[in-house]
């Protein structure tokens, strides 16, 4: 795992969405597979403009969203499915073969996670694997105590989860199940990258990137990945001892 500070959210981001453009004209068969949420947002924004602004071929890249609210459907516009439709798939005139997004009203969640594990597998892994990190430590929904050795699967999620995620919806919803692709995944994945912001993130970065190594602190798994780069803006590095 390597650690990289950068002054600020846009050059973070900036950063980023350098490295998975340059990675699609390295590679245009990439599979990417992203988190939704505030931290990337200006990531995806960048990206797409890249792309095309830059002409970058994006009919052979395949794109696999990392989680979604359990219930919720896609035209909820704090769902993860919402955010990639308006502001990815969309604008990059993804055809339906080229992604997969959970369905979180699917009668038979298990079999969801089934299907995301084929699809993952028949694409033979994921290339860049973008994360962001909640305030309990969880990547993705991989919750507290979730096991490294998972593929995908949905958990109940855990106070802090529920009460943050309220963050994403217009009015109150009920959270109370999630659907994740598991750390397996992850550890397969050949490049991960953590990216985090603001002060208030600098606890649970500090904990990623000098606590001990624990599936009870879930971003924790980024010290074990050989390829995983944790990168902060200098708030969320703030709390880091000897953090350059
Ligand atoms: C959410 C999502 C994660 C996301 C994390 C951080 O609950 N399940 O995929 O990365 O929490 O979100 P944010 O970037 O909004 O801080």
């Amino acid at each position: 795992m390597e650690l990289k500070r950068f002054r600020n959210y846009q050059e973070l981001s900036e950063f980023v969405a350098g490295e998975i453009a340059d990675s699609i004209k390295n590679k245009p068969s990439l599979v990417l597979c992203l988190a939704s949420g505030d931290t990337p947002k200006l990531t995806v924004e960048l990206l797409v403009n890249k792309i095309n602004e830059e002409k970058i071929d994006r009919s052979k890249i395949t794109f696999i969203g990392l989680d979604e609210w359990v219930g919720l459907p896609p035209t909820n516009s704090g769902s993860c499915h919402y955010f990639f439709k308006n502001n990815l798939i969309g604008p990059l005139q993804l055809m339906t073969s080229q992604y997969f997004l959970f369905d979180a009203l699917a009668d038979d969640l298990r079999n969801e996670c089934l299907k995301m594990d084929k699809f993952i597998n028949e694409k033979n892994g994921i290339d860049i694997m973008v994360v962001g990190i909640g305030m309990n430590g969880h990547i993705g929904f991989n919750e507290p105590g979730s096991s490294f050795d998972n593929l995908s699967h949905i958990i109940d999620l855990d106070e802090i989860t529920r009460s943050v995620g309220q963050k994403y919806f217009n009015e109150k919803v009920e959270l109370s199940q999630g659907i994740t692709i598991g750390f397996k995944h992850l550890l397969n994945a050949k490049k991960v990258f953590l990216m985090a912001n603001g002060s208030k993130k600098a606890e649970v970065i500090k904990k990623t990137v000098q606590g001990p190594v624990t599936e009870y602190f879930p971003a924790s798994i980024m010290q074990q990945h050989e390829n995983g780069f944790v990168l902060v803006d200098d708030d969320a590095a703030s709390l880091l001892s000897n953090p350059d």
